[in-house]
């Protein structure tokens, strides 16, 4: 196993962070266990090698080692307080309010999609036939290319859907002959799947009524965490809200969003 030098360690370190805001600087051992492999079986001798094939911008080797350094875990209908909070205050507060009757949502950091379909189901359980009327719209995005790849194609495993509501699972998954469940045309059609880093800037037209970034931000130092909630901050429509993970937080005054519960911010 090729093992990693400290000027190495270093240098990926200062490279994830500074191209994805990902803070690696205590998982040396997550550096090398998941990359040792790889870079021996391209012939090459040392971790330097490997980065200085980094730094040429190689776009598919970019790609690949995003994909081995992102910690992607994720199952539908996680931390449903969220979800909760959705149908119940959310919603019904924009079906009164919203006149123009628009709801644009972001899963930011959708890792294979486990997220954002859950929001797809809540909102096609929610309106029902009345959805016609609206104009939904899931923004769902991860700098992962691998599970992009997996969420567009919509197939999980048994493990993945336990959390959902039963009458979810009848009505927008269907069973595979593996005994998988893949996700219906229905609810796929409602979101738009992107290759987006969350350290660039948000250029989006419109704003959101609700941004979903959890458990994404936990990778990231403080610093990086604060600017992004700023930018989430100016993404986000008068009256809308952020979500983060259960296990993450806003200290007060770090940002303009009001803490409403642990975890749901607003902008008022
Ligand atoms: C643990 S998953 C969270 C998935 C889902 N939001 C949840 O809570 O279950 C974190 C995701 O954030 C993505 N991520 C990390 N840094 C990112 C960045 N700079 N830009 C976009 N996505 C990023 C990772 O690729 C990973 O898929």
């Amino acid at each position: 196993m090729i093992k990693l030098t400290d000027i190495e360690f270093q240098q990926f370190v200062k490279y994830m962070h500074s191209n994805y805001g990902i803070d690696l600087s205590k998982k040396r051992q997550l550096i090398e266990g998941r990359l040792s492999n790889m870079v021996e079986r391209k012939g090459m001798k040392s971790f330097s090698e490997y980065m200085n094939s980094i730094k040429k911008n190689n776009k598919d080797e970019i790609s690949l080692l995003i994909n081995k350094l992102t910690t992607n875990y994720t199952y539908f209908y996680r931390e449903e307080n969220h979800f909760k909070y959705l149908r119940e205050v959310i919603l019904p507060y924009e079906e009164k309010t919203n006149k123009l009757k628009t709801i644009n949502i972001w899963s930011a950091g959708c890792s294979s999609g486990e997220e954002p379909y859950t929001l797809a189901m809540i909102m096609s359980d929610y309106f029902q036939l009345k959805k016609m009327s609206w104009k939904i719209q899931i923004l769902a995005t991860d700098i992962s290319q691998n599970v992009l790849d997996k969420a567009k194609e919509g197939i999980y495993s048994e493990d993945s859907i336990k959390n959902l509501p039963p009458s979810y699972k009848t009505r927008f998954l269907k069973k595979t002959s593996d005994n998988k469940y893949e996700i219906s045309q229905e609810i796929k059609n409602q979101i738009m799947f992107k290759t987006f880093n969350l350290m660039d800037p948000i250029t989006a037209r419109n704003k959101y009524n609700v941004i979903f970034c959890r458990n994404v931000m936990i990778y990231f130092n403080s610093a990086t965490k604060i600017n992004l909630v700023n930018k989430f901050y100016e993404a986000t429509q008068p009256g809308g809200h952020l979500m983060i993970g259960h296990a993450e937080t806003i200290q007060r005054g770090q940002s303009k969003y009001k803490c409403i519960c642990p975890a749901v911010y607003k902008k008022e």
